[in-house]
């Protein structure tokens, strides 16, 4: 039987996943990117040098792994190209070694302006998107206004298409009073850009349906995290897209049934950029010390990452909505020197709030009875209200950066990562201790 691992993200993204699948994509034949834009970012270290990726798979740097950039990831070309550009510099032959999808959607200038427009009209209630676009693409898409990477090979076509979408936004954009689209000097640009990708656009269903009847292995690179799944993140603080496992269908057309290990990745701590509820969050110079320790600011805009207790209420929604069989707990180290570190373990509403969102109404059997409600009857509303119930476990001290048994770990950490297998109910595959490739232990039973 061929190994088909689908990686997910569990919290609000920035888990750490870069690293994981990098370390996956060791025996991977293909890694494939399924869903999300380059909203997303995964960095990997190897060698001592950064390589940070937002479209390409990350397991690409992998020698033998073939990189899939499937259907459902939006291409911005501009981000797309620098990302080859990186790979070649580095003397990466990517004639055999990448392949888009034909049907993947483009992020197009106006997208840009769309999102930025979006969020300013917003003022104070601004969602704080990553700026890229991402939303008025898939908007497009849904609404058949979308443009298509294969588009590019029939240009004259193309052209018309864009000027018909551009101009149509043009008129939006004016009734938000900011810079139209330049059209023509926007198709220069694209002009240029397609030249570099087009050699890689390809039909990926054949490649990965003559990658699975070869019994190959293939590991699918989720981006963002569940709580930003646009249907199970407390909307409209959400992503575009579907995180959750079933994505590997409709983005990478990988049918669900073919998939063996579904791996969640936790991290040891919570982190969010953007707005929207986040029951554990911490202020002040808690948070400060847990953000800088963490080195928490965006891989893709560079934000300070908002940062907070882990929310096992949250994660094991993720698990269960994901069908998580392993679980892989990333930056442990981060949290070496912290005198007590805190669990959440339950959500409470406050008795005076009513919960008001449709979800919480439908599902309030468990709220009429008592104070607990789960993630999943939370509309952002309530999210914002709940009290996180803690469980609180004393430090340890020690840098573990280098420790390579589960035993040789400080005894209070051992605990605490017992504690998340124990309350989640799925078994740990790795712990990664460190940013760099050979930093993690593998748990013996
Ligand atoms: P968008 O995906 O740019 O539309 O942003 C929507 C929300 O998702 C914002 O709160 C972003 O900060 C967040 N977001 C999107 N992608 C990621 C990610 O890969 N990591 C962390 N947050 C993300």
């Amino acid at each position: 039987m061929n190994n088909i691992s689908v990686i997910i993200g569990t919290q609000w993204g920035d888990e750490g996943k870069g690293k994981i699948v990098d370390l996956l994509s060791e025996n991977a034949d293909y890694v494939v990117r399924f869903h999300g834009g380059n909203n997303a970012g995964h960095t990997v270290i190897v060698g001592g040098k950064k390589y940070p990726f937002h479209l390409i798979p990350a397991g690409i740097l992998q020698p033998k792994a073939v990189g899939v950039i499937g259907n459902g990831v939006l291409i911005d070309l501009e981000v797309l190209s620098s990302e080859i550009k990186m790979l070649q510099d580095e003397g990466m032959d990517l004639k055999k070694k990448l392949i888009i999808s034909d049907r993947c959607h483009l992020i197009l200038p106006y997208h840009k302006a769309l999102d930025l427009a979006y969020e300013n009209a917003r003022g104070k209630n601004k969602l704080g998107t990553t700026g890229r676009g991402i939303g008025p693409a898939f908007a497009d898409k849904v609404s058949y206004n979308g443009i298509r990477i294969h588009e590019l090979m029939d240009w004259n076509l193309f052209i018309e298409k864009f000027k018909f979408q551009a101009k149509i936004k043009n008129e939006i954009l004016k009734t938000f009073d900011v810079a139209l689209i330049k059209i023509d000097e926007e198709l220069k640009k694209i002009a240029d850009l397609r030249k570099i990708i087009l050699p890689f656009v390809g039909d990926t269903f054949v490649a990965t349906q003559k990658a699975i009847n070869e019994k190959k292995n293939i590991l699918l690179e989720g981006a963002h995290g569940v709580m930003l799944d646009i249907d199970f993140s407390p909307y409209p603080f959400s992503t575009g897209s579907n995180v959750i496992t079933g994505a590997v269908n409709t983005g990478a057309g990988i049918p669900v049934q073919k998939v063996s290990e579904v791996i969640g990745v936790v991290k040891a701590y919570t982190s969010r950029v953007g707005g929207g509820p986040v029951p554990t969050e911490l202020e002040g110079s808690l948070a400060d010390e847990l953000r800088e320790k963490g080195g928490e600011y965006g891989t893709t805009t560079g934000r300070a990452r908002r940062v907070g207790w882990l929310d096992l209420e949250a994660v094991k929604f993720a698990c269960q909505i994901s069908g998580a069989t392993h679980i892989v707990i990333t930056k442990i180290d981060v949290l070496s020197g912290f005198e007590k570190i805190k669990v959440c373990v339950e959500y409470q509403l406050p008795s005076s709030v009513i919960p008001t969102s449709s979800s919480v109404i439908a599902r309030s059997e468990t709220t009429k009875q008592s104070n607990k409600i789960s993630y999943s009857s939370c509309g952002y509303k309530e999210l914002a209200r709940v009290i996180p119930i803690y469980k609180e476990f004393s430090g340890w001290k020690e840098d573990i950066m280098d420790i390579k048994k589960f035993n040789d770990l400080p005894k209070n950490c051992q605990d605490y990562i017992k504690f998340i297998e124990k309350f989640l109910e799925v078994p740990i595959k790795i712990i990664s201790t460190g940013p760099a490739r050979e930093e993690y232990i593998t748990p013996t039973p």
